[in-house]
């Protein structure tokens, strides 16, 4: 049987006679998580409503299945289930995020919600009473829907009351959590919730929301680091970075010079444009051209790309103790004609036309096939731009329609961990630790509950939720128990009574 399954989903590299490299004893693994995504417990003790609650409440029908994060996965009430799962997974640390809403029912600190606070208190003390250490991402995108109301990320004053809320996160966790993550892919909450209205708070504003948004959540995210220096982390002693996504865009003729360029204006544009700010303090002299090139011949009288002042330049710069990167994916860039699409846009303004090569094998999402080699090509891009900074894969994981033997799944880790160890030995790139997305099935925000990229099965149509072990999940804890990727390594399947008695 298993020499059948394996001819059958052999991964890329299985075959080939590889060097046997090692993670290095400091690397750390982990498996995340998301607030909207997994909690429910959308309106139960105290908690405020935010932006995902209201849009998808208004208008169900915008989600594929029409569902909604109201239960989830319900793990406000089986955190403790979760915990289990993570400890039996082998895990050093769970990246989970934190409900703004639910910590502050307004988004400000005129109500703290006690309950809130117990409720992470007790997420946070059961991992670390079972050997996990917490990671949490101040925001998974689930603004308090009151700071929408006023006007939302393109406005300044939200950092301010970022900052309000990561003083209470702080006060609150910051003795036992030691790694903070401020944001949560900046293009998605930007570019999708105020440009091309595909996401909450779905405001459809193009070239000019999604680089007001970002410009508010950079200095958000500054400004919080610079708090954490002169108020938390002389006791605390923690790490503070930031997440954000980007595939790599691979030349789509390699040797061909304008195809060459089209790679790194879109790198410059796409992880640059929050990557750049946080190391240098400003955002890439490509993009600034570009955006002020294209905003004059529209006939603005100044870039639609706002501006970091020097002051802010310089409390900009070096805010990250690492770079959290999600990554899923590559594509294929070349450049495009000039005027090709609507303005203003950021699309327009990176100018590239991007492709994936039908050879690459697919997922289950529209958006993303598979290409292990990318994330080395990208690693190594941003060990070349930023010299060398600590990364940490704060994402990385495949999606299918749901399936407890997923073959496909496990190979995917192994074949992207892989890539990872020779980035890490081959091209002395920085990499401090990995995260599986995710921990189990959730909402999958447009796609709803059709996509799944758990390394737990959950049943959603059960009204309990139950959580059951896949095939990946073993695969997983076999490559961070033995720190290597073992190719010919799959567990017997269905399982035995023995390893499924692990489970609840
Ligand atoms: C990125 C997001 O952070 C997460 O919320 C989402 O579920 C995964 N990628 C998969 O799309």
């Amino acid at each position: 049987m298993q020499t059948i399954v394996f001819l059958m989903y052999t991964s890329t590299f299985a075959l080939a006679d590889l060097p046997d490299y090692r993670f290095p004893d400091d690397f750390v693994f982990g498996a995340a998580s998301a607030s909207y995504q997994i909690e429910g417990a959308w309106n139960e003790d105290g908690k405020g409503e935010n932006i995902w609650d209201r849009s998808l409440h208004e208008h169900p029908d915008w989600v594929i299945d029409k569902s909604n994060g109201d239960i989830a996965c319900d793990s406000y009430h089986k955190y403790k289930e979760d915990v289990q799962l993570l400890k039996n997974l082998g895990v050093n640390f769970y990246r989970f995020s934190i409900s703004w809403s639910r910590i502050l029912p307004t988004g400000k600190t005129d109500q703290i919600n006690q309950a809130g606070i117990d409720y992470y208190n007790s997420l946070i003390n059961e991992l670390l009473a079972n050997g996990i250490e917490p990671y949490a991402t101040m925001f998974h995108w689930d603004l308090p829907q009151p700071l929408q109301d006023e006007g939302g990320w393109p406005e300044r004053k939200t950092a301010d009351y970022f900052i309000d809320y990561a003083r209470v996160l702080f006060e609150n966790f910051g003795d036992r959590v030691k790694r903070w993550i401020t944001f949560n892919e900046i293009i998605q909450i930007c570019e999708g919730g105020y440009s091309g209205g595909s996401f909450a708070p779905f405001i459809k504003n193009p070239g000019i929301g999604g680089y007001e948004c970002t410009h508010t959540i950079l200095l958000a995210h500054g400004k919080t680091y610079r708090l954490y220096d002169s108020d938390f982390r002389g006791k605390q002693q923690g790490q503070i970075g930031i997440s954000i996504d980007s595939f790599w865009h691979e030349p789509d003729y390699l040797d061909r010079e304008t195809d060459q360029q089209a790679s790194e204006i879109d790198l410059e544009m796409n992880f640059g444009w929050f990557v750049n700010p946080c190391v240098k303090g400003n955002y890439p002299d490509v993009m600034i051209e570009r955006v002020k090139k294209n905003s004059i011949s529209e006939g603005y009288n100044r870039s639609r790309l706002p501006e970091f002042s020097p002051e802010e330049q310089e409390m900009m710069k070096g805010t990250y103790d690492f770079i959290g990167l999600n990554h899923y994916s590559s594509d294929k860039v070349y450049l495009a004609v000039d005027g090709a699409g609507d303005h203003p846009s950021h699309w327009v303004d990176t100018g590239v036309i991007r492709y994936q090569d039908s050879s690459w094998p697919d997922s289950a999402c529209s958006w993303f096939k598979v290409v292990p080699w990318g994330i080395n090509k990208l690693l190594v891009w941003i060990k070349n731009h930023y010299n060398n900074p600590p990364v940490f894969i704060t994402e990385n994981g495949f999606s299918d329609y749901g399936q407890h033997d997923d073959y496909v799944r496990a190979n995917y880790y192994k074949d992207y961990l892989y890539e990872i160890l020779k980035a890490i030995h081959e091209q002395n790139c920085n990499v401090i630790g990995y995260t599986a997305w995710s921990l189990m099935d959730n909402f999958e925000w447009m796609s709803g509950y059709t996509l799944r990229f758990g390394l737990h099965y959950v049943d959603f149509d059960d009204p309990e939720r139950p959580r059951t072990r896949k095939l990946s999940s073993y695969v997983y804890n076999n490559i961070l128990t033995t720190r290597h990727v073992d190719w010919d390594y799959y567990p017997d399947w269905p399982p035995t009574q023995d390893n499924t008695k692990q489970i609840n």
